[in-house]
């Protein structure tokens, strides 16, 4: 019912959206994840939905219903996340890139489950970097509006600005307060080229509607 009513800010614009963790398998039973629980790309998606927008949402591994009338493609890995978001993004006005994804991955995943050898010898895992998703989209010729959010233990504006810069986005998101995944209530950061403003303390949803009021607002005095 509350939906009814979101002014639509985003009528007629297209949202991509990632969510979630990435899973990088080991071996068939085994893998390195982490504990993103998905909701605040899911409540984004939602609430860019209510404003209006076409949205797509890649998720990772979670178990939260798709938000009504949102395109959801599911994926694992890091890898196949980027394989889906670069050929969609060209197609959307705003990426909004929430998934926790994993930094590394196995340099190799084993096609069988691996045992324990009879001398007790531990395995070592090498590991390799996965793509930078958001970055990659900033890179493309036209880039949709691109929006990050910064995941960190300290020195969050600090970090959060450092990783405007690195990934040459307009905009990023920071979690105010301790380690958020999985948490229902927490403030928000938004750090760009001026500064930084605070979304104060609030549930998921009401801070992705706030989110996305402020991304309507910047798309509308950037572009036509
Ligand atoms: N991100 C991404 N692809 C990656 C890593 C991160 O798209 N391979 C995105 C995240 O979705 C987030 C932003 O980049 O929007 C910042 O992610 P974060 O993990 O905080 O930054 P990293 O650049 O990975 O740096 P670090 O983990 O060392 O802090
Ligand atoms: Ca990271």
């Amino acid at each position: 019912m509350v939906a009814f009513f979101q002014p639509k800010v985003l009528a007629g614009r297209r949202v991509l959206v990632t969510a979630g963790p990435t899973f990088e398998p080991i071996d068939p039973v085994r893998g390195i994840t982490n504990h993103s629980s998905g909701k605040m790309g899911f409540a984004i998606a939602r609430a860019a939905q209510e404003a209006g927008a076409q949205v797509t949402l890649v998720a990772g591994p979670v178990h939260l219903p798709t938000p009504r009338g949102v395109v959801r493609l599911d994926v694992q890995t890091a890898q196949q996340m980027h394989d889906t978001v670069l050929p969609a993004a060209p197609g959307h006005d705003v990426f909004v890139a929430t998934a926790a994804v994993a930094d590394w991955r196995p340099a190799a995943s084993a096609q069988q489950k691996i045992k324990k050898q009879g001398d007790r010898r531990v395995p070592t895992l090498e590991l390799t970097e996965n793509p930078d998703i958001l970055a990659a989209v900033a890179r493309l010729p036209s880039p949709p509006y691109c929006v990050g959010f910064a995941a960190e233990s300290e020195n969050l504006l600090a970090h959060a600005s450092e990783k405007r810069v690195r990934k040459n986005v307009p905009l990023i998101v920071g979690n105010v307060g301790p380690a958020t995944f999985g948490r229902d209530h927490n403030a928000l950061v938004l750090v760009d080229a001026d500064g930084h403003r605070e979304i104060p303390t609030a549930d998921k949803l009401t801070l992705a509607r706030a989110l996305v009021r402020d991304i309507a607002g910047r798309l509308d005095s950037s572009r036509p």
